[in-house]
């Protein structure tokens, strides 16, 4: 499987802030937000080279972000892998053992597919697949 570094997810209370440090600061730029329903955040994608940060808000006091603020405070979430075909790649890791939260991919953000694997199995990194929206590669047999 080959797997390439997409974006790093930071859990951020108070997004005003955090641009303070990430846009004013650093000086990145803040490419797009957009609101992830099924994980109840709103996402904002600040570009920085060939990967992104992501700095994730919770949009509702149930989301896997509010939690997560709750119990650790900000900080970082998760790093997202991208992956040609997910699917393929979720049968692998299952098949070598590894543990996996998501056993199908659900709907990410941009159109893309994306699945967690538990941190129990990566050394106590929350990872993420993804597969970009259109990028679907049927694997030959
Ligand atoms: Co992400």
């Amino acid at each position: 499987m080959k797997a390439v570094i997409d974006h790093v997810g930071i859990a951020v209370r108070d997004l005003s802030e955090a641009l303070g440090f990430y846009r004013d600061a650093l000086g990145l730029e803040i490419e797009d937000s957009e609101e992830v329903a099924s994980q109840r955040v709103r996402a904002h994608f600040v570009a920085a080279g060939p990967a992104t940060l992501e700095l994730l808000e919770a949009t509702s006091s149930d989301s896997p972000i509010a939690k997560f603020l709750d119990k650790r405070g900000p900080g970082l979430h998760h790093i997202t892998l991208r992956v040609d075909d997910i699917r393929a790649a979720l049968a692998d890791l299952q098949a070598r053992g590894v543990r996996l939260i998501d056993h199908e991919p659900r709907p990410g953000a941009e159109g893309a597919q994306v699945a967690f694997i538990h941190p129990s199995s990566t050394h106590g990194v929350l990872v993420e697949l993804k597969q970009a929206a259109g990028e679907h590669r049927p694997r030959r047999r």
